[in-house]
């Protein structure tokens, strides 16, 4: 009798979660429609106001809603770029492709960037996306300058990339998490010339950041900072988030993010392993909210009051729907429930810019860096560029469209 008992209610749970499922992926599949059309709206409105100048692309918004502006040297330039670019693959219109062109030529003088890592960002998400989706013969030439760019910052007495050099005094070698992302760059000029030392440089900085940047339970540090000397960490803390021993939640979504891109570009199951544990960290901790957007720092101490920060639920949710692929069919249930509360949630009214507010934006309430007094719930141009993403990569995945 125990036993019927337990088997009827074991085909309940599995039931409701099928029907929980099927319910998710009806609402997106309603939704999606709805958030392109709000964003294309928000990208004309935000391409005119930014026409007068060359130089201009998109940040934020200042503490009175007025659009705050960058040129292409800040990080984030190459966002906005590829937003255009994933609306044009979402929609297929080619006065956006026109739009992404134009702005993917702004960050073009980036490609000589060398005081930073940020040159990942900046170039693969413009002409990166720009090449995947229309194959523009002059985007490599850029792309692969940036790349060697990018690998100036490699030292192979440490076998990582330098992230920053500002900060001197205090750290000999700063590597943070977010350095992760840019490794995409490397692995894809390593598959285009086929020059492997890309490859290598790819790999040992993706092996040490796991060896030195991961804590027992799969959480991170922001910034190791190496002994130029030893090559050993010298320094374990954050920059952004709340503290040296908390989880910045942003940083947790670039690990999860480049750990599944590693695993996809070179087929390593210890990058899959490492994505997965990282999965298991996020998706179960106490402190994810029911809407599964995180607070900006998981460890913040006035939760459950603290900030949210969409940006962190854009890069979770477009890593989880990959890793969903790459996994059996219990965790990618796992983890395509978790990103698709979060796409509900980014799509409602409480996150999503009804057209014209916003500074033209699309998302609402992310947090840059927080102990900086910078960016404190406001729309940013990467929490936009990573929610088209997953909804691309959720009507490839899941909708098959
Ligand atoms: N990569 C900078 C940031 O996540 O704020």
């Amino acid at each position: 009798m125990k036993r019927q008992l337990a088997y009827f209610l074991f085909i309940v749970v599995a039931l409701l979660s099928e029907s929980c499922a099927s319910v998710n992926k009806k609402r997106l599949e309603k939704l999606i429609p709805q958030s392109v059309n709000v964003a294309v709206r928000q990208a004309y409105a935000m391409s005119e106001s930014l026409k007068s100048d060359t130089m201009l692309l998109p940040k934020s918004v200042d503490a009175d809603g007025k659009l705050l502006t960058s040129d292409s040297r800040w990080w984030g330039s190459g966002f906005f770029p590829g937003s255009l670019w994933y609306l044009y693959e979402l929609t297929g219109n080619d006065s956006l492709r026109m739009l992404a062109e134009n702005f993917t030529k702004r960050v073009e003088r980036e490609k000589w960037t060398t005081n930073n890592h940020d040159v990942g960002f900046m170039i693969y998400c413009s002409f990166g996306n720009g090449y995947r989706i229309t194959e523009n013969a002059s985007y490599p030439d850029v792309m692969l300058t940036a790349a060697r760019s990018l690998s100036t910052r490699y030292n192979s007495k440490i076998g990582l990339i330098r992230s920053w050099d500002f900060n001197k005094q205090h750290w000999q070698y700063p590597v943070i998490i977010d350095n992760m992302m840019n490794l995409e760059l490397l692995l894809w000029a390593a598959r285009y010339s086929g020059d492997s030392s890309f490859y290598r440089m790819a790999v040992s900085h993706a092996d040490k950041t796991a060896e030195n940047h991961y804590r027992p339970d799969n959480s991170c540090y922001h910034v190791v900072s190496y002994d130029i000397n030893t090559g050993k960490p010298e320094k374990r803390e954050t920059w952004q988030g709340y503290s040296h021993s908390s989880s910045w939640s942003r940083g947790q979504a670039w690990g999860l993010y480049g750990y599944t891109m590693m695993f996809r570009e070179t087929g390593l199951t210890r990058y899959l392993d490492k994505a997965k544990a990282i999965a298991s960290y996020l998706i179960n901790h106490p402190n994810l909210p029911a809407d599964k957007i995180p607070y900006w720092d998981f460890d913040a101490p006035d939760i459950p009051n603290a900030k949210r920060d969409a940006s962190s639920a854009s890069i979770m949710a477009s890593a989880l729907i990959e890793l969903s692929d790459f996994v059996d069919a219990k965790l990618k249930k796992q983890y395509l429930s978790v990103a698709e509360s979060q796409l509900i949630s980014l799509s409602s009214p409480a996150y999503r810019a009804e057209f014209g507010t916003n500074g033209n934006f699309l998302l609402k309430h992310s947090v840059g860096a927080l102990p900086l007094s910078s960016e404190i719930d406001v729309p940013l141009t990467y929490a936009d560029y990573y929610y088209l993403e997953a909804l691309c990569r959720y009507k490839r995945s899941v909708l098959n469209k």
